[in-house]
């Protein structure tokens, strides 16, 4: 045994220096988790000067970084982290491949739906590339933690070993997804959050329509809200249902589908998700509430 204390320490990697593209709504939140967690952002890579390069600045002042609207200024980076929008995922690759050399850097993206064949002009170049999706949702003047949150990877084996190392470090679970399967993952992920939001900005209308306005009906809202997204935790989704629908009450659903006749956008989303409700979760009179649901599309 020794005596050395030192000698009974793990050995630790120094953390790689990273360098964030894009100051949007997830680069801000992820270069925020890693400072946290330890990590120096060298770089926060805007793509024009004026408002992409200011909203980079503000970053970079906040984070301790250096802001560049070169690519020149990634040189140092041992990690590339690309938070552009999906549609300019591969243009921004392209752009970024030539402009330095790659051999030995890691390069990763956080598209839900895009795979890490993304990046192929910079494994062409020689980095290890792979894609890091949390399943969280980001927006401006939010700052959610990451701790607890699912990440799906995949990638090349390098890139996936220096991404689920940082995913451990800001305290989220990463897991692996297969390539084939990430455009649906990323359709779950829209369901969970950005379509659950468009449902609310419909029941905001409906409520409208009830005489309550926008800002009240939020207001009134959030408890039943909370308490549903509670009861969905704890019990899963059939023991959170309650209303009509699983009551078999048809002629409630009938009267709520004819005055909805004047909101068609909630009636059609009334419809959609009741047909859904009727598959997928309990309800009495099953048969007569889909007789109902099918007579209203003729
Ligand atoms: N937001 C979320 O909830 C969330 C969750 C998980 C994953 N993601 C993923 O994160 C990525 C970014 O989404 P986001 O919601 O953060 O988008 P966003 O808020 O629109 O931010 C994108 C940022 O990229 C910048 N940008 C665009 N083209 C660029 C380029 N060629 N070089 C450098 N910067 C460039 C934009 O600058 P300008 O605004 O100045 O044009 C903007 O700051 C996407 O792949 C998305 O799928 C987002």
């Amino acid at each position: 045994m020794s005596d050395a204390p030192s000698a009974m320490l793990p050995v630790m990697a120094p953390k790689p220096l990273i360098a964030i593209v894009g100051a949007g709504n997830l680069g801000s939140a992820l270069a925020r988790s890693l400072r946290r967690a330890g990590y120096v952002i060298d770089v926060v890579l805007a793509h024009s000067p004026g408002k992409s390069l200011r909203k980079a600045k503000r970053l970079g002042n906040e984070i301790g970084a250096r802001a560049a609207i070169d690519p020149s200024a990634l040189e140092d980076a041992d990690v590339v982290w690309l938070c552009v929008p999906d549609s300019v995922m591969a243009h921004a690759a392209d752009g970024l491949a030539e402009k330095l050399d790659w051999s030995g850097k890691t390069a990763l993206h956080s598209s839900g739906a895009l795979t890490s064949d993304e990046l192929a002009p910079l494994r062409r170049r020689g980095a290890s590339v792979a894609s890091v999706h949390p399943l969280m949702t980001f927006v401006c003047g939010s700052r959610p933690p990451l701790a607890g949150v699912p990440f799906a990877l995949e990638g090349d084996a390098r890139a996936l070993r220096v991404a689920r190392q940082i995913v451990r470090d800001v305290g989220g679970n990463a897991y692996s997804i297969r390539k084939q399967d990430k455009v649906t993952y990323h359709a779950w992920g829209t369901f969970a959050s950005p379509l659950f939001t468009a449902l609310l900005a419909t029941t905001e209308q409906v409520a409208a329509r009830a005489g309550v306005n926008r800002k009240s009906a939020r207001r009134r809202m959030i408890p039943i809200l909370l308490q549903t997204l509670a009861n969905y935790a704890a019990f899963d989704a059939a023991g959170a249902f309650s209303g009509p629908i699983v009551r078999g009450d048809v002629d409630t659903v009938k009267r709520h589908l004819r005055v909805l006749r004047k909101v068609p956008a909630a009636e059609a989303a009334y419809a959609a998700l009741a047909r859904a409700a009727l598959l997928y979760l309990p309800a009495k009179k099953k048969n007569s509430l889909r007789k109902l649901l099918n007579s209203r599309l003729h």
